[in-house]
C-alpha cells in the first residue's frame, strides 16, 4: 500500500497551504500532508508556495519583505490567513505525518529548529516528518546538521545524479514527477532502499496511472482520488 499525501493540503477543495486545506485533507483520510515553506521578514517560517503573495492572497509583493503582522492581514482564500509552520503543527497535532518542502532561502536552519523543538517538547517523532527540497544544497546541509531526519530528494526531470544525490545524503525518499516515472525506475529506486513518492496527482487519470506504478506514496491535490 502507498501513503496518501495531501499536496498543499487539499487544494482541489480549499485554498492551498491553509489550515482549511490541511483540515480537509485530514478529513479525507490522508496519511501525510505536504506543505511549502518560506521565511518572512520577521523571521517566522510561514506556509506559502510562491516567493510572492500575489497568486494565493489578495496582497502583492515578496514574502521575505513582509513581517508576519503584515502577512497575517492578507486573505489566503475563503478568509483564511497564511499559517506559520508552528500553527500547522499545532493544528495537525500528530494526527498525520508532515512533508515540509523547503522553498525559500534561510528555511533550512529555521525549519530544523522547529522540527527539533516539536520532537523534544511536543512529542512529535522524527518518523512523522519528511523534509524535502528541489535545492540539493539545503538538503545536504540538513543531512549534516541532524542525522535523524528523514530527507526527500525532489526531482523534476530525468534521472541523472538522482542516486548519487540520494546516497550522498542518506535520503529516506525520492520524489518523482508523475511524468518522469515508470515501473522500471520506481523498482530500481526501491531496490536501492529509497521510498518513492509521486507528485502531483490532480486528475482521476493521473491517480490511476500513479497507483499502477506501485509507489510508496502519492502526493495529490484532491486526496479522495487516491
Ligand atoms: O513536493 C512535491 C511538489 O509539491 C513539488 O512541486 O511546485 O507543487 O511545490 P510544487
Ligand atoms: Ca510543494
Amino acid at each position: 500500500m502507498y501513503l496518501k499525501i495531501g499536496h498543499r493540503g487539499a487544494p482541489g477543495y480549499e485554498p492551498e497551504n491553509t489550515i482549511k486545506s490541511f483540515e480537509k485533507a485530514i478529513s479525507m483520510g490522508v496519511d501525510m500532508i505536504e506543505l511549502d515553506v518560506h521565511l518572512c521578514k520577521s523571521g517566522e517560517v510561514i506556509i506559502i508556495h510562491d516567493k510572492k503573495v500575489n497568486r494565493t492572497t489578495n496582497g502583492k509583493g515578496f514574502v521575505k519583505k513582509k513581517s508576519l503582522d503584515k502577512l497575517k492581514i492578507l486573505d489566503a482564500g475563503k478568509g483564511e490567513k497564511i499559517p506559520t509552520l508552528q500553527e500547522v503543527l499545532d493544528f495537525v497535532n500528530k494526527r498525520v505525518k508532515v512533508n515540509i518542502e523547503l522553498k525559500g532561502s534561510g528555511t533550512t536552519e529555521a525549519v530544523l529548529k522547529i522540527v527539533e523543538k516539536n520532537i523534544t517538547k511536543n512529542k512529535w517523532k522524527y518518523s512523522q516528518f519528511i523534509i524535502s527540497s528541489f535545492d540539493s544544497k539545503k538538503i545536504k546541509k540538513l543531512s549534516k546538521l541532524n542525522k535523524d531526519l528523514q530527507l526527500g530528494v525532489l526531482s523534476k526531470k530525468g534521472h541523472k545524479f538522482l542516486f548519487r544525490k540520494a546516497k550522498e545524503i542518506k535520503a529516506y525518499s525520492i520524489h518523482l514527477h508523475l511524468k518522469q516515472a515508470n515501473k522500471k525506475i520506481i523498482k530500481k529506486i526501491q531496490q536501492e532502499g529509497f521510498k518513492v513518492f509521486l507528485y502531483t496527482i490532480k486528475t482521476e487519470k493521473d491517480a490511476k496511472k500513479a497507483k499502477s506504478l506501485l509507489p510508496n506514496g502519492i502526493i495529490c491535490d484532491s486526496p479522495n482520488l487516491i
